[in-house]
């Protein structure tokens, strides 16, 4: 397996954590749909599709690294589902068989937080490297990601606000 250089590794990061998000947007469309919140379940199955996207673009811009090393494609792809599959710890970790839809939006805080923050380093190390077709994903997935953390962040927000302060949790 080729060596990766820095900004391969970073790109395998963000796809990584765009499979994770696949996962996770599921799971959480799943708690709020049990708890009958059809339009916080909608707005995450477009985040999914959103994250199955930005794999999909991950993988084609990995794929043009190939050129002298036939195994960068395959090596970038090894580190996304490595990220991928700790980030899947994570979840299972963070969100037990008692989690809520609550929980829920709270762990997606999290994981859209620190896809915000991937694609940020991606986006200096692409600047670095004036690497064309680095700039003009995250040019097309940073804001995307900002946008799935605000949701997140507002998800919570009104799910917080329907909850009865003084209930037994
Ligand atoms: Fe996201």
């Amino acid at each position: 397996m080729a060596k990766l250089t820095n900004l391969e590794t970073k790109l395998g990061e963000v796809i990584g954590l765009a499979m994770a998000a696949q996962s996770a947007t599921k799971k959480v469309a799943r708690l709020a749909e049990k708890e009958g919140n059809d339009g916080l379940a909608k707005q995450l199955r477009t985040m999914g599709e959103e994250a199955a996207e930005a794999e999909e673009r991950g993988t084609e811009l990995a794929g043009s690294f190939e050129g002298k090393e036939k195994s960068k494609k395959s090596g970038i792809l090894k580190e996304a589902r490595t990220v991928k599959s700790k980030a899947a710890d994570m979840m299972s970790t963070y969100l037990d068989k008692d989690a809520d839809a609550l929980d829920g939006f709270e762990f997606l805080t999290m994981a859209e937080a620190s896809e915000v923050g991937h694609w940020s380093v991606l986006k200096k190390m692409g600047e670095k490297a004036r690497h064309p077709g680095v700039k003009e994903l995250v040019q097309w997935q940073l804001p995307i990601q900002k946008r799935h953390l605000r949701e997140a962040m507002a998800g919570s927000i009104t799910l917080a606000a329907a909850e009865d302060p003084s209930e037994a949790a």
